[in-house]
């Protein structure tokens, strides 16, 4: 993750979206601000050992996730990261989350996502993904946006593949998980080529 910005070094788009994020709409999806109601969903979800195989562990506790959902609005509410729970059309229920990090340079954020397995394959990924990207671009201004997967993460660097995301190489021994030491791909989008990749990604394949 690039070096978190202290809020008061942020100069970025719109800062409207500080004081609480705009729900975003998707075909299959709906994208809103992470609320304290979702810590059991995301606990039940997001703790299992295929969706947090080759990610930063989550809280292992709701209240864990509680606290996390805590410190994530204080964070956008300095203007340092933006995070989304998932919600599709079909429930009300929060089944996963995107998250932007900002950098201290204003123009460059990471990006991660996560959903519980039983909505994989399901094209909530591409749908809310483009809501994110456009949302990093056009609402944050940004000009890069990079992701770190794993590189035997094959879901998550075939995801982003998928979205027209830049393979730029390899960060060897790059992530630490419990001791557990990986090499990571580092994927880039370019607020300049995104324009181009979206129109690719209207009809995201449905397994
Ligand atoms: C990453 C994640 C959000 C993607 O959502 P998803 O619904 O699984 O993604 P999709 O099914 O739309 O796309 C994944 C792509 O990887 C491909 N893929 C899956 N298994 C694969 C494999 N074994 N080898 C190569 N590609 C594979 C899929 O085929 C799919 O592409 P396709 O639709 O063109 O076939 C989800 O898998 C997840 O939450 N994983 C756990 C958390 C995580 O790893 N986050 C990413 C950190 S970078």
């Amino acid at each position: 993750m690039p070096p978190t910005a202290p809020a008061s070094q942020l100069v970025v788009g719109s800062a409207a979206w500080r004081t609480g994020l705009s729900v975003l709409t998707g075909t299959r999806l709906t994208l809103r601000e992470l609320r304290r109601e979702d810590a059991p969903s995301r606990f039940a979800l997001l703790t299992t050992d295929e969706v947090a195989r080759f990610i930063t562990p989550p809280p292992t506790t709701v209240e864990g996730f509680e606290r996390f959902i805590t410190w994530a609005r204080q964070r956008r509410s300095e203007g340092c990261c933006a995070c989304f729970a998932v919600v599709p059309h079909v429930t009300d229920t929060a089944v996963g989350l995107f998250q932007i990090h900002l950098a201290a340079d204003g123009h460059t954020a990471e990006w991660g996502f996560a959903l519980g397995s039983p909505y994989w394959g399901t094209g909530l990924f591409v749908d809310g993904a483009r809501l994110v990207v456009d949302f990093a671009f056009a609402t944050l201004g940004l000009r890069r946006l990079e992701a770190r997967a794993v590189v035997e993460n094959e879901r998550g660097n075939g995801a982003l593949r998928k979205i027209g995301a830049v393979k730029e190489g390899v960060l060897r021994q790059a992530f630490d998980r419990e001791g557990e030491v990986f090499d990571q791909t580092l994927w880039t989008i370019l607020r300049d080529d995104w324009a181009h990749a979206s129109v690719a990604l209207t009809g995201g394949r449905v397994h």
